[in-house]
């Protein structure tokens, strides 16, 4: 992929070793399900930011000890209505305050929300029924653009910041 050519969960992993620095005392849990290298580059690049946005937003605004973030392959999805037949699903999930379902987007969210829309995705937020926060992200992808080795290893992508 583009970022730094290397694969998209590494990519992940690194940033989010990056952001861990926000704040040492959070968890911070990446789980990637047997991913590709890459999606093309523009779902690339909208996974990576919106994986850094949302985790920024949980570290600096949910006062929470664990951020849990998971991002998989999904197939036939009913997104924005209309039958999807390859996406990426991520969400991120932390354990904080929580947020209002009134809330207003900021540039973070309202530039991510547009991302996700350009490529025939969504994003949703709001309140988890446990306490804290769910982020949630659609992203469709062409096929064609899939490249690179899939980890053969499960958990093979799993990666504990600063740990
Ligand atoms: N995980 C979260 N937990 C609690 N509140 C959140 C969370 N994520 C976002 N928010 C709330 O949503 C608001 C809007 O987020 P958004 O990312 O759009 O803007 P911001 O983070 O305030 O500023 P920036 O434009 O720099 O991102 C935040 O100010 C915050 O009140
Ligand atoms: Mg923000």
């Amino acid at each position: 992929m583009s970022i730094g050519r290397v694969p998209l969960s590494d990519a992940i992993a690194r940033l989010l070793a990056e952001l861990q620095q926000l704040k040492e005392g959070a968890r911070i849990e990446f789980r990637g399900e047997d991913l590709a290298g890459s999606y093309g580059e523009a779902v690339d690049l909208t996974v990576y930011g919106s994986v850094r946005e949302g985790v920024t937003n949980a570290l600096r605004h949910a006062d929470c000890s664990k951020v849990e973030i998971l991002l998989r392959e999904s197939s036939n999805t009913r997104t924005n209505g209309r039958l999807i037949p390859y996406s990426l699903h991520l969400s991120v999930q932390d354990d904080g305050r929580g947020i209002s379902p009134e809330v207003t987007f900021g540039y973070g969210l309202t530039g991510m929300k547009e991302r996700a829309r350009a490529l025939g995705g969504e994003m949703t937020i709001g309140p988890r029924q446990s306490g804290g926060t769910t982020l949630e992200l659609q992203i469709p992808y062409d096929k064609a653009s899939v490249d690179g080795d899939r980890s053969t290893e499960p958990g093979a992508a799993m990666a504990a910041a600063g740990e």
